[in-house]
Formats: C-alpha cells, sequence, structure tokens
C-alpha cells in the first residue's frame, strides 16, 4: 500500500516539489507536497502538529502543519471512523500521525484534505499549551523562542531564512566566487573598533595570564571574514565567506545582534564601482528570488507585517537605487528641513536619522561612497586627495545600513602608514601585510548583514525577530 502511495504522490505532485524526495523519505511525504497534489492520493500517512480543531456534527475537523509550508491541511474525521475517542486528545499543539485517503475537498479554502482512517496522538498538548489560537506579541513569543518557530510568522520567517541562504550561494556560484569558510576565532579584530568578545579556558573567576591560555595569546570571536576573505582572494580572485560573526557591542537597539551572519565578497581587480554594482545587484538577485520562491510565505507580512510590502520589494528587485558621494549627502542633509538630534556636519559619522531622511528623500536604497578616512577602518583604501577612503555603505529605508564595504589598500607603504596613524600594531599583521608585500593586486569588497538583509526583506522591525535565538545584551536564552 504505501508503496502504491509513493508512487501516486510522485505521479501527482509538481516533479520540482516531490522528485525522489518521497521516495528517499521512506513514504513519508510533507503536507506541502500533497497541497500541490494533481490527483487524489490514497493510502497515506501524514505527521504534524495540530493548529486548531473543530468539532461539528458527525466530523471533526483538524488543521494540522508539518513546517514545510504556511498552509496546514485539514484532516477530516468522521464518526463512522471509530476516532472519535481518539481525536478528543488531539488538541491544539499536539503532535499526531494520521493515515488516510488524500481527496479533494468538500469545503472551502482547500483543494485537498485527507479523510483520516487512522489516527494516533504522538505528543500531547494541554491546555498549558502556550500557544493557543490567538495572536500573541512579539515581545512575548521572544520570551518562548523554542516555540515561536510552530507559528505562522516564525515558521515563514525559518523558511524564508533558509531559502535566502540558499540563494546566496545560487548568486555566488553562478558568478564564479568560491565559498571559503573563514575562521570564527581569530587573533585579531578586524573592524579595529574593540567590540570583540573574549575566546578563553582560563578558569572562571581567574584573571590569568594570557600565556597560560588556550591558544597562549589573546583570542576573541571574528567580528568580520573580511582579512582573511582578503588572503583567498588574492590566490583564488574571487571568494566570499558566509558566516557567523559576532559582536560585543552594547547597543540595545532593533538593529544590532552579538550574534549575526555576514556575506562577505571580496575579489581582485574589483574596483569602488564595480563593488557598488555587485552590492545592488546581491540585493536585487536577493529580493527577485525571495519573490518568486517564497511568494505565499512573503503574502502573510505583506498583509500581517507591513501593508505594501510585496509593492515595495518589487521596486527593491529592480531599482532605482542611489549613488551619492559622502560630502553630497552631507550636503543633502545640510540642506534639508529636518530636524535632525545629531546636527549633520561634513566629516560626521551618519546617525540612523541621517540614514533614514537620505532613503526616503531619495526614494529608496543609497549607496554612499568617498567617506573621510577618519571615520572609516585601517584597511579602506585611500584616494588620492588623501582625505577619503574608497569607502561604500549601502542604506536602505527601515533598516539604515545593510552593506558596508570598500576597495581596499593594496599599496604597502600606504597600509602601513594607515596602521601607524591608528596605532595599530603592524607585528600582528603580518601576515595581511605579506599579501602587500607579495603579487599585491587591486580588490574590493564588502560585508551584507543577512539579519539586515532579511528585516528589509519582512518588514519585520525588530532583529531579534529574524534570528530563531537572538543573542542581545542580557539575553542568552536557549
Ligand atoms: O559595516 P561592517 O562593520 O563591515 C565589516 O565588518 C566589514 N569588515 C565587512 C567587509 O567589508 N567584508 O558590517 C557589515 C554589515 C553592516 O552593514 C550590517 O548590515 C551588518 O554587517 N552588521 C550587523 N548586523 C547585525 N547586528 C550587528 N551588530 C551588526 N553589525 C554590523
Ligand atoms: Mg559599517
Amino acid at each position: 500500500m504505501v508503496g502504491v502511495a509513493v508512487w501516486a504522490v510522485r505521479q501527482a505532485a509538481p516533479k520540482e516539489l516531490v522528485g525522489d524526495i518521497v521516495e528517499h523519505y521512506m513514504g513519508k511525504p510533507r503536507i506541502r507536497d500533497l497541497l500541490a497534489s494533481r490527483e487524489p492520493v490514497p493510502g497515506l500517512r501524514v505527521s504534524g502538529w495540530v493548529r486548531t480543531r473543530r468539532d461539528g456534527k458527525g466530523v471533526s475537523f483538524l488543521e494540522i502543519n508539518d513546517g514545510s509550508s504556511l498552509a496546514n491541511l485539514q484532516v477530516v474525521v468522521l464518526a463512522e471512523s471509530g476516532l472519535t475517542d481518539k481525536i478528543k486528545e488531539a488538541t491544539t499543539g499536539a503532535a499526531v500521525t494520521v493515515g488516510g485517503d488524500l481527496e479533494p475537498s468538500q469545503g472551502q479554502g482547500q483543494n485537498w484534505e485527507l479523510v483520516a482512517k487512522d489516527l494516533r496522538v504522538l505528543g500531547e498538548a494541554g491546555g498549558d499549551y502556550p500557544l493557543q489560537k490567538k495572536r500573541h506579541s512579539d515581545e512575548y513569543l521572544r520570551e518562548i523562542a523554542h516555540l515561536r518557530p510552530r507559528t505562522n510568522k516564525y515558521g515563514a520567517i525559518a523558511r524564508i531564512r533558509a531559502e535566502m541562504a540558499w540563494a546566496v550561494h545560487d548568486f555566488f556560484r553562478a558568478r564564479d566566487f568560491l565559498f571559503v569558510q573563514t575562521p570564527i576565532i581569530t587573533g585579531s579584530d578586524c573592524e579595529g573598533a574593540g567590540a570583540v568578545f573574549r575566546v578563553t579556558t582560563l578558569p572562571d573567576g581567574q584573571v590569568g595570564k594570557v600565556e597560560d591560555d588556550f591558544f597562549g595569546r589573546w583570542a576573541g570571536l571574528t567580528v568580520s571574514g573580511q582579512l582573511e576573505a582578503e588572503l583567498m582572494a588574492l590566490a583564488m580572485g574571487r571568494v566570499y565567506a558566509f558566516g557567523p560573526t559576532f559582536r560585543a557591542e552594547n547597543s540595545n537597539t532593533a538593529r544590532h545582534s552579538a550574534e549575526f551572519w555576514m556575506i562577505e565578497p571580496e575579489a581582485v581587480f574589483f574596483d569602488l564601482n564595480d563593488n557598488m554594482t555587485l552590492a545592488e545587484d546581491i540585493v536585487k538577485f536577493l529580493v527577485g528570488y525571495a519573490l518568486d520562491k517564497c511568494a505565499k510565505d512573503l503574502e502573510l507580512f505583506d498583509r500581517f507585517v507591513e501593508k505594501g510590502l510585496l509593492a515595495r520589494l518589487e521596486a527593491l528587485a529592480t531599482g532605482p537605487y542611489f549613488r551619492l558621494s559622502y560630502f553630497e549627502a552631507v550636503e543633502r542633509l545640510l540642506a534639508s528641513k529636518e530636524n535632525f538630534e545629531f546636527k549633520p556636519y561634513q566629516g560626521c559619522d551618519l546617525a540612523s536619522e541621517h540614514e533614514r531622511y537620505l532613503c526616503q528623500s531619495l526614494g529608496g536604497p543609497v549607496i554612499v561612497h568617498d567617506y573621510p578616512k577618519s571615520i572609516k577602518p585601517f584597511y579602506m583604501r585611500v584616494s588620492d586627495d588623501g582625505q577619503t577612503v574608497a569607502a561604500m555603505d549601502m542604506l536602505v529605508p527601515k533598516v539604515g545600513e545593510l552593506i558596508g564595504g570598500s576597495q581596499r589598500e593594496e599599496r604597502l607603504d600606504v597600509l602601513e602608514s594607515r596602521l601607524e596613524e591608528l596605532g595599530l600594531p603592524k607585528a600582528a599583521y603580518w601576515w595581511y601585510l605579506d599579501t602587500r608585500r607579495w603579487g599585491t593586486a587591486p580588490h574590493a569588497g564588502f560585508g551584507l548583514g543577512f539579519e539586515r538583509f532579511l528585516m528589509l526583506l519582512t518588514g519585520v522591525n525588530n532583529i531579534r525577530d529574524v534570528q530563531p535565538f537572538p543573542r542581545t545584551p542580557k539575553n542568552l536564552e536557549f
């Protein structure tokens, strides 16, 4: 019987959804695939969690979800099935497995339903189950992050997040960028900003000498894979890193997380312009990919999180994207009638209210380039004016800074004098300097915050809600 069912699902569902999957997973179909079926399928077994149960005269309806899609599968339990006692245990939140036939639905709202012949409750969920059918606040759901992926919104975020990770790899693979894995534990602070988590095996409370520590020297969690990505790029030509990065900034904002993922391409023979074009391309590509592959999930956000989201995303996928030099950007701020809390001036760091104004007044993403060198890290290429560096930040509506990058300083003497200027220890960067000593070449790259991108994509306005288990100041549960 199972063999027949497997065959039937494979015939019935779109090939790209099912293919060999059903067979490989021993005839355990996923609800998404069943809902896409083209034909009735007899003799199936489906498992998932009960979202709701409605009891009518002589019939009960279960909505079950297995995480494969936003849509639930409706299970129809008729009185004549002899399952009336068992159905009582199938309360909201319970894990169930149901055997039966996939048939055209008699009711509205779905094409298919499963007519149950057999039902088992694998894991009960009593009346104290926290996710009863009503809307919960984001704040409350953060406190139960171990359960929130079982809600529509957080399940959708998990699927979108996974799909976008694939998209990142697709994008770079098609452009001949090599995926490199940069280290998580590092001995240097790439951004030179000092917001590094220390890694140590010294016993609790022991201040200890660094020589006695595991590495025999100071160690920390990486804030960026850039420096190592550069080393790899200067051999492989085009690379990208995509992994977790860590920042101990004590900024308790809706856009900062202590642990987040960064997408970091690095390409030799790319200049600042190429870098800006790559940045624009990847954002357009990822948004287009999401509109194509995550349409159902994104509709949820369009309805409940940000009205008009889909239209905003369509525009993001096509453009325009604006480019302004830092000088022009500040002139724009100075000319505006806006009453900024931080008064802008030529040479200032851009505050989030400034970033917001630039995007809003131009009506789309803005790449600001050629910043004063005084507000940027040591590795950015110094321009001929001696005052600015070939830096670029992409600012986007709602989120602010999405991307930060630059053309890198490839000239040994200039790089060394920058390190000195900033009081950074040259000796610690000997390997980085070596790549400028031998076979140096112009190159550029950037870092794109994955979570910030997901906020842009879903309209979710707190970074804690696009990470399954966020790490923020004073918050390390789960
Ligand atoms: O601008 P940042 O600090 O740039 C770098 O670290 C470079 N070394 C990257 C490179 O060129 N390879 O960070 C890059 C991006 C930001 O634009 C932002 O999107 C994200 O990383 N980001 C954060 N996201 C969440 N939480 C934080 N605390 C973040 N800090 C930066
Ligand atoms: Mg930055």
